[in-house]
């Protein structure tokens, strides 16, 4: 009987319950394997926190928001035990051992993927399943939590554009997706937003301040922003990017750790980004402007349909490749299929908006503006 272990790790997302029920279910009932599950992602498998697996555990979960299995956002070669940072590698390689694993199922996004890329490099037989919000997974078409998160993120634009409109406000709606613009660009194209802000195409607050004047002078006196977390103007951007460059290039161990430094302090400069944007449109346009953060309401409750169903493809095709010992892959979504990808080509590959994609396009065509 082979004997698996199931992780889920990163920021929770919407399908993670459907992704852990399907592999379980097909696990279990189809391939008559037996399952743990670890606690907390990497740091409950590092810890050996887990629990056994069985129908029961798995029923009634699919519809259920978050993870049931916790989650944690741990680097399982740079793990903060006991005050000091840790490779914990070798202890999680001892713990499948000592629980005879044949294969560790973890579940979550980029940072996931690089983890279990690790792990594999370790000689752990690894499979990787794609979520987050963020649709930021290389090679996947979409991750589970991305539908879900873009539904709610478009509820939310449909709603501010009644106080905006009612107020004659610019309301700025901050939506998540790390560094990538998916989530904003999706709910700003589906919720009809005048302005999109994403990282991908940095912005000048004059050029925005010109398409809101000139929808108020045509007697619309209000309009909706949605800005990814990750967008920034176009001086911002460029200290982003001489940041990172600088982080690339750094030649020996004590200078990357000043580049990160730096990088880091260029970031918390950057932080409150959305109330800065809402300060300078209303100095621009004469406009009162608001924030709304949306936050982690993006990430909660129950699935959709597409994530619940995206969660159980995934997750029932991972136990299949289990089954094939088929290892060292993520099990991505590419044109309505599950498909094996190397894993070494998805970990550290992050999947940005590329600036020709149809989606922009689209959002052109409407006029909405990004600022450009
Ligand atoms: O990756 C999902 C995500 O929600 C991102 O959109 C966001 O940048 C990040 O997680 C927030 O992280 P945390 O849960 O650690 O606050």
């Amino acid at each position: 009987k082979k004997r698996v272990g199931i992780l889920t790790a990163g920021g929770d997302s919407p399908g993670l319950n459907a992704a852990i029920r399907g592999f379980g279910k097909a696990a279990i009932g189809t391939h008559g394997m037996e399952l743990i599950g670890f606690r907390d992602g990497i740091r409950g498998l590092a810890e050996d926190r887990w629990q056994e697996l069985d129908g029961t555990a798995l029923s009634g979960i699919l519809t259920v928001g978050g993870t049931v299995l916790g989650t944690s956002r741990d680097k399982a070669h740079k793990m903060v035990v006991d005050g000091e940072v840790r490779d914990m590698v070798p202890t999680i390689v001892e713990n499948c051992e000592r629980n005879k694993l044949d294969a560790l199922v973890c579940i979550g996004g980029g940072g996931t993927a690089k983890n279990a890329n690790r792990l594999r490099e370790a000689g752990l037989n690894v499979i990787h399943l794609p979520k987050t919000i963020d649709n930021d997974i290389a090679h996947t078409d979409t991750s589970f939590g991305f539908s879900t998160a873009l539904g709610i993120a478009t509820e939310a634009i449909d709603r501010l554009h009644s106080t905006a409109h009612s107020h004659h406000r610019v309301i700025i709606a901050e939506i998540m997706g790390h560094k990538a613009g998916w989530l904003a660009l999706g709910s700003g194209i589906a919720g009809g937003a005048d302005i999109i802000l994403i990282p991908e195409i940095p912005y000048d607050v004059e050029s925005i301040a010109e398409s809101i004047k000139k929808r108020a002078a045509s007697g619309r006196n209000f309009s909706v922003i949605a800005i990814a977390e990750g967008a920034r103007d176009v001086a911002d951007s460029a200290d982003l990017q001489a940041a990172i460059a600088l982080v690339k290039s750094a030649s020996t161990p004590e200078a990357k750790a000043a580049a990160k430094q730096h990088k880091a302090s260029v970031e918390a400069g950057h932080r409150d980004n959305a109330f800065k944007v809402a300060t300078e449109l209303e100095a621009a346009t004469g406009l009162e402007s608001r924030v709304t953060i949306l936050g982690y309401v993006q990430r909660g409750g129950t699935p959709d349909a597409n994530d619940r169903l995206l969660g159980t493809l995934l997750g029932t095709a991972g136990a299949d490749l289990v089954a094939e010992g088929h290892f060292g892959v993520t099990v991505a979504s590419q044109a309505g299929e599950a498909v094996p990808v190397p894993l070494e080509d998805v970990a550290g590959n992050l999947k940005t908006v590329p600036v020709d994609h149809p989606w922009i396009a689209a959002a052109r065509h409407v006029g909405t503006g990004f600022g450009d």
